[in-house]
């Protein structure tokens, strides 16, 4: 999905939770992605892995979990909104961000997140990094992608904007040391790092994928 060019749609949500819950109530694939299985996991550069056991966090319109489903594997889901998690109730496990404590730990074999972790504040990211890196079988992979300012003076200029208006637009960008700290904090590693896959030239923001291991 092309960030540059979001449709612009009117919501009144009042916090960020019932604001996701608003874009899936009417399947703002504007908001939402809606990246296909197939995308999502050739960037993440996971075609090979045959996992058991998954872990989706941030299920968008379901694709990924619904593909896990399809290839035989136990499939949990992990989302801020319920209503995203009605879409695969039946198929998958599913759990909120207000549930973490029911994620079981040294569990999976893959944990795929795809353009989740720059909609989530700072609080709440490693709120959930702690979860997520414990979720992880030792010889698991946590395959990500994540968001970082092409420039120094991003974070500057996107000191004014709110916590809403960041995450609606998905630019919660960290530099890589600040992202490679926190999962030291929590008990993760780099094992591998793509290329930067698609610069959003507005908001001066690039993505790339990375693996991470539990340490
Ligand atoms: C932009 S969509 C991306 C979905 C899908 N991975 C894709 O690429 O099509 C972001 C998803 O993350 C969910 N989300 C937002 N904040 C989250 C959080 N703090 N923890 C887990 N999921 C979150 C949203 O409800 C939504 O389903």
């Amino acid at each position: 999905m092309d960030q540059d060019n979001l449709e612009k749609k009117e919501y009144n949500s009042q916090d960020i939770i019932s604001m996701w819950d608003d874009f899936h109530s009417v399947n703002d694939k504007a908001h939402l992605s809606g990246n296909t299985a197939a995308h999502v996991l050739k960037h993440l550069n996971i075609e090979e892995i045959r996992p058991a056991k998954v872990l989706v966090v941030g299920i968008g319109m379901g694709y990924e979990c619904f593909y896990y489903v399809s290839v035989g594997a136990e499939v949990w889901a992990l989302d801020i909104s319920n209503r995203a998690l009605d879409r695969v109730k039946g198929s998958c496990k599913i759990l909120n961000t207000r549930e973490y404590e029911k994620l079981p730990k040294n569990y999976f074999d893959l944990i795929v997140e795809f353009n989740v972790i720059n909609h989530i504040g700072d609080e709440d990211f490693k709120e959930q990094l702690k979860w997520v890196v414990g979720g992880l079988k030792k010889d698991g992979v946590f395959a990500a992608m994540v968001v970082k300012p092409i420039e120094p003076e991003y974070n500057e200029r996107w000191g004014q904007s709110t916590e809403m208006e960041k995450c609606v637009v998905g630019a919660h960008a960290r530099k890589h040391e600040v992202f490679v700290k926190w999962l030291e904090e929590f008990g993760g590693k780099i094992v591998w790092q793509g290329e930067c896959f698609y610069e959003v030239k507005s908001l001066g923001l690039e993505n790339y994928c990375v693996h991470i291991k539990r340490v």
